[in-house]
């Protein structure tokens, strides 16, 4: 469903953010991408929802190629892969509900269907009781919550997350992960970036990919038929 193939991305000046990076999200995995800061997490996201184009390499999304995607395709494409940024990029001074009903006023829902579905999405987050709450009256957490119900308006396939429990404490934390789990078991696909591995490992179903550096040097699927390397990840993880 999303395939990296000798993915490399680079900035101008800056250097490589990506170096030959493949692998292959099947559809309704959950996944974990880790790595330190700066190895590449976020990028490896904004190419997926096709924010951004490789320099090398191919990134396919659901049957459409960064080689060949239209610029009508690209938007049919992004709508359908949600994305929760680490920052939540919230509409301050509006509600929460009037934050998830803007992006469904922008694709193509019918009007009488807009507030219903805005409704429905968050109380599947767990915040019917603040649908009418300001966003900057929210706390981190129920703000995270938005975003998610955000994300998740427009049906996507695949929810990318990035670093989304960066700034909650431990019960937030715990709760947005059941809320991710929650989403998997319907069959949507997950994503999350963290630099957290004590999170990973209380998720031991979970893939995990590893990135160091731009490089992606570890993938749990793989770790057993390929040569050990021992990273953060595969240590902690113990499967080296
Ligand atoms: N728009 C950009 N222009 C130039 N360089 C960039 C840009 N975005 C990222 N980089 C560089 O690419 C590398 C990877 O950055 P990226 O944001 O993907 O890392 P990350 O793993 O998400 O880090 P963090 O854990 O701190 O969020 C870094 O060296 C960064 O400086
Ligand atoms: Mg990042």
């Amino acid at each position: 469903m999303i395939k990296l193939t000798h993915v490399t991305k680079e900035y101008p000046k800056r250097g490589f953010a990506l170096r030959d990076v493949s692998f292959h999200l099947k559809k309704g995995e959950f996944a974990f991408l880790t790595g330190h800061s700066g190895s590449g997490k976020s990028t490896t996201l904004r190419l997926i929802h096709m924010a951004d184009k490789p320099t090398d390499g191919e990134v396919r999304v659901t049957g459409y190629s960064s080689e060949r995607i239209t610029e009508r395709d690209l938007w049919k494409v992004r709508r359908r892969v949600g994305y929760v940024f680490q920052d939540f990029r919230l509409l301050p001074g509006r509600t929460a509900l009037e934050n998830v009903a803007f992006v469904l006023e922008v694709t193509d829902t019918p009007q009488k269907a807009i507030r219903p579905k805005a409704q429905r999405l968050l109380s599947q987050v767990g915040l019917a009781p603040k649908i009418g709450a300001y966003v900057n009256e929210l706390s981190g957490g129920e703000q995270q919550r938005v975003a998610i119900a955000r994300a998740l308006a427009n049906d996507p396939y695949v929810l990318l997350a990035d670093e989304p429990t960066g700034n909650l404490d431990e019960r937030a934390t715990r709760g947005i992960m059941e809320l991710f789990r929650d989403i998997n078991a319907k069959g949507m696909a997950v994503l999350m970036a963290t630099h957290d591995l004590e999170l990973i490992k209380r998720h031991p179903t979970a893939r995990v990919f590893e990135l160091d550096n731009g490089s992606l040097v570890y993938d749990s699927e793989t770790a057993e038929t390929d040569a050990p390397r021992s990273t953060p990840a595969a240590e902690r993880l113990g499967s080296d």
